[in-house]
């Protein structure tokens, strides 16, 4: 039975892409005298439960930094079983995705991952890229920096050859040549084990976004406090940079 939702969550007011920086799997074990893949594997049952209560009520996008860049740098041993837990994620959830139509999109330099799990990711990609309820997107191997610098190649590339003026180029022709063009940025962004950091995450696509930050610890992170994130995003007025919406009104009334 799914727990019932909190009251004051408002349905109709939902962010429609909510990224997430799973942090606290190393401490979370190491508190309880474990390894630190025992806390990447329980780490794993959050991300099912937050990918479940996110389809249920109805989150268009989901992002997950699942490993980044500088994970690379990590001892061999913790890499591997990173590696192997993506791999058994993507095995055993596959019927789950399309039993709920989720579409996955991996997000990252991909051809550092071993080639196993290339494929792995390379045919969940395919065999959901029809399914039309939510997107998850799977950051792995991924840097923000590393993303925009790609791009500017990639951009600087079609200048030399006189596909395109650098003229012209501007934000929405930049975003085009990441790695999450077409995904629309994220509403909320949130943090787990109280880093006040992006770490290399979404630079670009984050701009905007309002941010959470809790204390819990990534494997402690489920359901009732995902909601409670939603629910403090729904408290915030967001302003992209301009004024408050009613300052605005009272200040064109003042002006009449
Ligand atoms: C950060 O915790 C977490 C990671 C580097 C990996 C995230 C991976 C998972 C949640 C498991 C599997 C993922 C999927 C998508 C199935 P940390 O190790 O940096 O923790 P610490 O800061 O306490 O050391």
């Amino acid at each position: 039975m799914p727990r019932p939702l909190p009251e004051n969550l408002d349905l109709s007011r939902l962010p429609r892409h909510v990224a997430i920086i799973m942090d606290g799997n190393g401490r979370w074990a190491q508190r309880r005298g474990l390894s630190r893949i025992e806390g990447h594997k329980r780490g794993k049952d959050s991300v099912r439960a937050v990918v479940e209560a996110s389809r249920r009520i109805g989150i268009e996008y989901l992002s997950l930094f699942a490993f980044s860049t500088e994970n690379w740098e990590r001892p061999r041993r913790e890499v591997d079983a990173l590696m192997s837990l993506l791999q058994r994620y993507l095995r055993t959830e596959l019927h789950r995705m399309m039993k709920n139509g989720i579409r996955l999109v991996a997000v990252g330099d991909l051809r550092r991952l071993p080639p196993r799990l290339q494929a792995d990711l390379e045919a969940t990609v395919q065999a959901t890229r029809n399914n039309r309820d939510m997107t998850v997107v799977l950051a792995v191997s991924y840097g923000g920096r590393e993303d925009i610098v790609q791009a500017a190649r990639a951009l600087a590339q079609a200048a030399r050859d006189g596909r395109i003026d650098p003229e012209r180029i501007d934000a929405s022709t930049f975003a085009a040549y990441l790695s999450t063009a077409g995904i629309p940025d994220p509403d909320l962004l949130i943090r787990t084990s109280g880093e006040l950091r992006i770490s290399n995450f979404f630079l670009w696509p984050l701009a905007y976004s309002e941010i959470y930050v809790t204390d819990t610890l990534w494997p402690d992170f489920r359901e009732a406090e995902f909601y409670q994130a939603l629910i403090a995003y729904q408290q915030r007025e967001r302003r992209f940079g301009r004024v408050p919406a009613e300052r605005e009104r009272e200040r064109l009334r003042v002006a009449r």
